[in-house]
């Protein structure tokens, strides 16, 4: 029999993947008819809408490498991806972003309105603990899960990240203020990913949890730097929303504050850091092939 080359294995799984997370969030939100209408509506809305998924697909490649069954990995997987949407409904609102374009369609306070969308993003979050609480996994396991979860995206990770840029919109900062920055709003959540997937295999060991934190890292930043990048080089249709938002709002980002050069040079270094912590170790394509895809996507408008 002939074997499938293993980059065609790896995107096949990669695409299995992505259908699950469709499916895992699809299944365990409230469907649309349930009261209060419009707020179940626009959590669907904001969720089911086309997202990349990237944090989803780390949480399963990531309990691939410990050898994890797709089936326990389909909460955390769902949990993740609504944290993400709750930041996104958060961050697009006229008080922060003010962006009115999400994933190529309105975003959610547009398609409903603010007060929806407030609601709407805190449901999602109370949704993503409450879905691992009530998972099949050990109680070891989801205690660990809850807590990088709430650690991540709290206000020493993504919510103390965004808190962080309005607090030096408008102003100088060193780059490395920037990455620490962004390690918090970007970086924490790519983390929580990798290890809500390890925490759903097992508890992993501390060789493990080390090459993950190292991979969220290099994968965390350089992603939010090919963000700013994107932001300000990239065009609508690429995107699925406006460019140039960052300086329409007055963000101080890797692209306004750096030579693009700097910005590009250091992103490769960060990705490639993030690919090299998996070296020697088996079943760590898929996490590999999602940094290089980011990578990619980051380093498609030079
Ligand atoms: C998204 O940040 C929100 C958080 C991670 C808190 P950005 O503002 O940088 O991302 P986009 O450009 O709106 O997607
Ligand atoms: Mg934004």
């Amino acid at each position: 029999m002939m074997s499938i080359p293993r980059d065609n294995e790896t995107t096949f799984l990669l695409s299995g993947w992505k259908n699950r997370i469709e499916i895992a969030i699809e299944q365990r939100l409230p469907p649309a008819n349930t009261k209060p209408v419009r707020l179940h509506q626009a959590m669907r809305y904001a969720t089911l809408n086309g997202g990349k998924r990237v944090r989803g697909l780390l949480v399963y490649a990531s309990g691939y490498l410990l050898g994890a069954p797709d089936e326990l990995l389909d909460t955390p997987a769902a949990a993740i991806e609504a944290i993400q949407c709750f930041s996104l409904i958060h961050d697009d609102l006229p008080a922060l972003d003010n962006d009115d374009i999400r994933r190529g369609k309105p975003s959610c306070h547009k398609a409903f309105d603010e007060a929806t969308a407030i609601l709407a993003g805190d449901a999602l979050q109370m949704f993503a603990f409450e879905q691992i609480s009530t998972s099949s996994h050990s109680e070891a396991q989801r205690l660990a899960m809850i807590k990088i979860l709430a650690e991540d995206s709290g206000s020493v990770g993504m919510i103390g990240g965004g808190a962080w840029e309005l607090d030096i919109s408008g102003k100088k900062v060193s780059w490395k203020e920037l990455e620490n920055l962004h390690w918090l709003k970007c970086g924490k959540l790519i983390h929580a990913s990798v290890l809500l997937g390890a925490y759903g295999a097992k508890v992993p060991n501390a060789d493990i949890l080390a090459r993950l934190e190292k991979y969220a890292y290099g994968l965390g930043i350089g992603y939010q730097i090919g963000n700013d990048i994107l932001d300000g080089m990239g065009e609508f249709e690429f995107l699925g929303k406006s460019p140039r938002s960052d300086q329409q709002v007055g963000r101080t980002t890797f692209f306004t504050e750096f030579e693009v050069e700097k910005a590009k040079n250091r992103m490769v270094e960060l990705f490639d850091s993030s690919i090299n912590a998996l070296d020697g170790l088996q079943r760590a394509e898929p996490l590999r092939q999602i940094a290089n895809q980011v990578k990619e996507r980051s380093l498609s408008v030079f």
